[in-house]
Parts: structure tokens; C-alpha cells; sequence
């Protein structure tokens, strides 16, 4: 009979994160958020809701930005994890974006920027890859890159919160990158 105290399932997992293979043993509960911020020290990417609704904890796993509040980690195993902190590479610079977040004045508190910024690097890559958003022109070539004016980056970037209200400075930002 299972109890709130009996200690859940754990697997070994294989991941490798910002470049850098994590061999980690982890209870079948757990995310992929909390594994990043408890486990390996990456409190960059951030806890806002716990339930997908905020975009804080928005990493790119293979590629792709995702929730990493909503992830369990015993299912990522084999994939490549890129957090805020390796945005940047190897290198001392930082991406692009983020210097562009720098330069606009893109935030405030900065508590959600972790994931503005992991949220907008999939976005450019996705639209790059010509994947349509709910306000791209339907008529658009299907798989051409679809081009980003201001309203397609505010409908793909929706998925971020932002409490401070610094979703004006974040557009310019990421218009300043695709510029
Ligand atoms: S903490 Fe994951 S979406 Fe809010
Ligand atoms: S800068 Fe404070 S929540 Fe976005």
C-alpha cells in the first residue's frame, strides 16, 4: 500500500545539461525544474506557478522550449537540457539575446527573464523552421520561414508571464536580435 512517506521509485538517468553529461539518480516524481535548481545548483530557471501556466521554468530540451515544472525527469533521460546559464556556450559572452535583453532595460525584477529568454531562443529557431503561430497568414508557403513582426512575437512569447509588465522592452529586444 503506497503512503505520502514511502519513498517513491527511483531510475538512473543520463542527461546532459548546458553541454555537460549528469548521470543522476532520481525518484520518478520528480521534475525536471526541481532536479535543475536542488540537484545540479541551476537556480537560473525559476518557479513561478509549479503548474505550467507562467513560462518561469522554460528551458529547451532537444531543442524545443518547454515547461520544466511539468516535466518528469525519469522521462527525459538521454536528452540534451539547455537552461539559462547555457545559453551562451562554452564562451564568456553571453547570447545574443541576452545582451539584446541588457541593452533594451528588457525586465525588472528579472524573475521571469530566465525564461523569456530560453522561451524566445525556441521561438526564433521554430519560426525559423516555418512553424505557424495562431496569428501567422494561413495563405503563408507552408515551411518557409515565417517572417516575425511584432504581433507574431507577442502571440509566440503569450506563454510568458511577466508581472512587472516589461513585455513592450522584451518585443524590442528580440526585434533587435531578428533585426
Ligand atoms: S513554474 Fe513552470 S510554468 Fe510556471
Ligand atoms: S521582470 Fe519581473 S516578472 Fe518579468
Amino acid at each position: 500500500m503506497t503512503s505520502a512517506h514511502q519513498p517513491g521509485q527511483h531510475s538512473e538517468v543520463t542527461l546532459r545539461v548546458n553541454g555537460k553529461p549528469q548521470t543522476l539518480r532520481v525518484d520518478h516524481r520528480r521534475v525536471l525544474l526541481d532536479l535543475l535548481r536542488e540537484d545540479l545548483d541551476l537556480t537560473g530557471s525559476k518557479k513561478g506557478c509549479d503548474h505550467g501556466q507562467c513560462g518561469a521554468c522554460t528551458v529547451l530540451v532537444d531543442g524545443r522550449r518547454l515547461n520544466s515544472c511539468l516535466l518528469l525527469a525519469v522521462a527525459l533521460d538521454g536528452s540534451d537540457i539547455t537552461t539559462v546559464e547555457g545559453l551562451g556556450g562554452d564562451g564568456e559572452e553571453p547570447h545574443p539575446l541576452q545582451r539584446s535583453f541588457l541593452d533594451r532595460d528588457a525586465f525588472q525584477c528579472g524573475y521571469c527573464t530566465p525564461g523569456q529568454l530560453c522561451s524566445a531562443v525556441g521561438m526564433l529557431d521554430e519560426a525559423a523552421a516555418g512553424h505557424p503561430s495562431h496569428v501567422t497568414d494561413p495563405a503563408a508557403p507552408s515551411g518557409a520561414p515565417v517572417p516575425l513582426d511584432r504581433t507574431e512575437i507577442r502571440e509566440r512569447m503569450s506563454g510568458n508571464l511577466c508581472r512587472c509588465g516589461a513585455y513592450p522592452r522584451i518585443v524590442e529586444a528580440i526585434e533587435d536580435v531578428i533585426a
